[in-house]
């Protein structure tokens, strides 16, 4: 496959838009394909479509694909697995990936605490779980969630969610006992504000944070935030819920984004890059926390060999090489995307954490979700791969391979699109 993005015929190209012909009144129309990219092979930084156009991939799948595309190590695991065994439910019964996944993740989790591990298939299930887990272990019902947030789509996670009106819209009603205050408030303004609903911090399970906020906007809250949400919960008796789908597993630098500002959650969540592409979702609890009783959760499918094998590749990779690999390329893009900002004044607001990294898209002085959306479309075009978030932002997000080459090309494509909005 080619090192270098590269594009051959008018976006889509023939081939893909007979598949998108294909799909159109096939597939599901709730889903939302971000651009028309028809998808043919990928590997490592790069993906090709249909029509042999070849694109450098800076949004992984949405955060997924930590190792890259189709990493040989992460292959190689999936095949042996699949020739061993590809089912057989965790829940009833025991097969060494699985465990071996629950002892790594237990080894990677923070603090001294005897962490015990829950494999889901993805993250909405991994939330649904630990909301359970919060309520069964507190004996409590209601959780406490953010403005903005989000945690899935399932009717649990839903419920959490806040972040587009059109994932909620017309879906209710929701799991009782869920409110939401806003994200990087103050302790004592959600403890008043709580107060002032007329309910008590006594009887909340669970405050369910994400130490990021991912789809919400990658906003990074302020740095008294998350450890006082755990003076909060020590004080209460509430248990704080990590969501690390997003922000986990590598992708800010630190295996746990929570771990930049040293808080300690009760219960984790993970998914996404967890399996880099096979689906695998995990809850992590502390031992006090995860005392549920054999048979009150589980899942068919859940902690699959095959995808347990990829994990455990991902995981030998992510701690090994790529962790520290964010950790250098997360600022050596900030500084380059810092030169953008200097440049354009439709750019602002860089930030991120290792390679959890955004920009606002600005049009008229004013923040504007059209110009983060043009950008997106014409990065595609001219063959970079990113994504939007929050109303105006767009994220970078490329596979914990990145190099510094593959960043240089990336900056350069951002700034002959930009050069086309500025002449608009
Ligand atoms: C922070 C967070 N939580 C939960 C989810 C839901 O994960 P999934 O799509 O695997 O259900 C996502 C997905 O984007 C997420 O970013």
């Amino acid at each position: 496959m080619l090192n270098t993005p590269r594009i051959l015929t008018p976006l889509p190209g023939p081939e893909s838009e007979k598949i998108i012909k294909r799909d159109t009144g096939v597939s599901s129309p709730s889903l939302i394909k971000e651009y028309p990219l028809v998808i043919k092979r990928a590997e490592g930084m790069f993906i090709e479509d249909l029509d042999g156009n070849t694109f450098l991939d800076f949004m992984a799948g949405i955060a997924v694909t930590s190792t890259g595309h189709c990493h040989p190590l992460v292959i190689n695991a999936i095949q042996k697995q699949s020739q061993d065994l590809l089912h057989i439910c965790g829940t009833d019964f025991y097969y060494p990936a699985y465990t071996d996944l629950c002892k790594k993740l237990q080894s990677l989790a923070p603090g001294n605490k005897d962490w015990k591990v829950f494999l889901s298939n993805s993250g909405a299930e991994a939330v649904d779980g630990a909301i359970k887990l919060a309520r069964f272990h507190t004996k409590r019902e209601h959780i406490l969630a953010f403005e903005g947030a989000f945690h899935g789509r399932t009717y649990g996670a839903l419920s959490l969610t806040d972040s587009k009106p059109v994932q909620k819209n017309g879906f209710g009603p929701f799991l009782p006992g869920v409110y939401h205050v806003p994200f990087g408030l103050r302790a004592d303004e959600i403890v008043a504000l709580i107060k002032k609903s007329g309910l008590e911090l006594e009887s909340f399970a669970a405050i369910f944070v994400e130490p990021i906020l991912g789809e919400g906007g990658y906003i990074i809250p302020p740095d008294e935030f998350l450890p006082q949400l755990r003076e909060v919960c020590n004080e209460y008796g509430v248990l704080l819920v990590a969501d690390e789908i997003q922000s986990g597993v590598g992708r800010t630098g630190k295996f746990l984004a929570v771990e930049h500002w040293g808080v300690i959650p009760d219960i984790i969540t993970l998914a996404k890059g967890l399996g880099s592409g096979m689906p695998i979702g995990a809850i992590l609890g502390t031992d006090e926390v995860m005392s549920w009783p054999p048979g009150s959760h589980g899942s068919t499918f859940g902690g699959n060999p095959v995808s347990c094998a990829a994990s455990l590749a991902t995981l030998a990779l992510v701690e090994n090489e790529l962790m520290d690999n964010a950790r250098k390329m997360g600022p050596y893009l900030l500084r380059r995307l810092s030169k953008l900002e200097t440049k354009y004044k439709c750019v602002k607001n860089i930030r991120g954490k290792g390679l959890m990294i955004a920009m606002d898209l600005y049009q008229d002085d004013q923040p504007s979700h059209d110009a983060a959306y043009q950008f997106e479309q014409k990065c595609f075009q001219e063959g970079l791969l990113v994504l939007g978030c929050g109303e105006y932002s767009v994220r970078l997000t490329p596979p914990l391979i990145v190099q510094k080459s593959q960043i240089d090309i990336a900056v350069d494509i951002m700034e002959t699109v930009l050069d086309g909005l500025s002449d608009e």
